[in-house]
């Protein structure tokens, strides 16, 4: 009996061993956000399967295989491709629809239809880049992020369904990226879709329209005290909508989930996937907002 315990115990560490070395592998390949959802496999794989899984998880990492050197966007610099691999894999190879907010020179427009192959990718702007070729695949329609009427109807003309992916580079307001945001959200994102809202971290910075300074003060205090500016603020309004279920506890009428499955925020972008179910009763914690 002790051998066999014995046994079953090395055995164990072995596993354990390595399946933290693939961890460490996998932390330098991939981001924190794709660790989160490999660690989560660790205990249900062998280490076999653990190897070939690794090999399969880089195949998804879709910018690994495009020479980046061919788009001019400043996603590649700020290194956001290494978040979005993990998250953007389960829409590889499938027929899409793409709709990126903000589009300056179109360049992140053309890295989306190459990185999606079988895509078709939508791109709004307050102004439209001058001289740009967009090809069968990528359209362009002039308009204000905030404007719902016109997200209506260039989602009514292009994704009559929904949008699987929607990505927002555009003002980085608060107010405006959150009309933008639940305007789509709701009524223009296929359930189980995937809304990117990129650079959230303008709500810190003092130069930035509505961005103030972070003014870090001691966290003792029930409430603590938050910093709630611009993007920021937004951002921390998200969050009440994942507790969604939990504001709602005791209220005798519209007791619901969360519209979320999943609500991941990274240094630069933060990632809300719609939730597969249909989301009836209460309306949201926070209003949605307009300007
Ligand atoms: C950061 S750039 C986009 C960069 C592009 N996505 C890329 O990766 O190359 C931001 C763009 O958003 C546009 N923009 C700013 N405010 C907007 C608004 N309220 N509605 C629509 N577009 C807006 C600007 O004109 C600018 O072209």
């Amino acid at each position: 009996m002790e051998t066999v315990a014995l046994t079953n115990f090395a055995s164990m560490i072995q596993i354990a061993q390595s399946c933290w070395e693939m961890l460490l592998l996998q932390q330098q390949i991939v981001s924190d956000v794709a660790l989160v959802t490999v660690s989560s496999r660790v205990h249900a794989r062998t280490d076999a399967q653990w190897y070939a899984s690794s090999r399969e998880f880089r195949s998804y990492m879709r910018s690994k295989q495009l020479n980046l050197d061919a788009y001019g966007t400043d996603k590649i610099r700020m290194g956001y491709l290494d978040a979005y691999d993990p998250i953007l894999a389960p829409w590889l190879d499938k027929d899409i629809k793409l709709l990126e907010l903000g589009v300056y020179k179109g360049h992140s427009l053309e890295l989306w239809r190459d990185y999606f192959p079988r895509s078709m990718v939508l791109g709004i702007d307050l102004q439209l880049p001058d001289g740009f070729v967009s090809g069968e695949r990528i359209k362009l329609f002039r308009g204000n992020q905030a404007d719902t009427q016109f997200l209506s109807e260039v989602a009514d003309k292009t994704a009559p369904d929904g949008f699987d992916i929607i990505i927002d580079d555009a003002s980085h307001i608060g107010q405006l990226t959150k009309t933008a945001f639940w305007h789509l959200f709701d009524n223009h994102l296929k359930q189980g879709g995937l809304y990117a809202i990129e650079d959230w971290g303008t709500g810190y910075l003092d130069d930035f329209p509505d961005g103030k300074k972070f003014d870090s003060k001691p966290s003792t205090s029930d409430p603590f005290p938050c910093h709630s500016h611009g993007m920021v603020g937004f951002v921390k309004e998200l969050v009440d909508e994942q507790g969604a279920a939990s504001i709602a506890m005791g209220c005798k009428a519209g007791w619901r989930l969360s519209k979320f499955q999943n609500l991941v925020v990274t240094p630069g972008i933060v990632f809300v996937t719609k939730a597969t179910r249909t989301v009836t009763g209460h309306s949201n914690p926070v209003s949605t907002g307009s300007v």
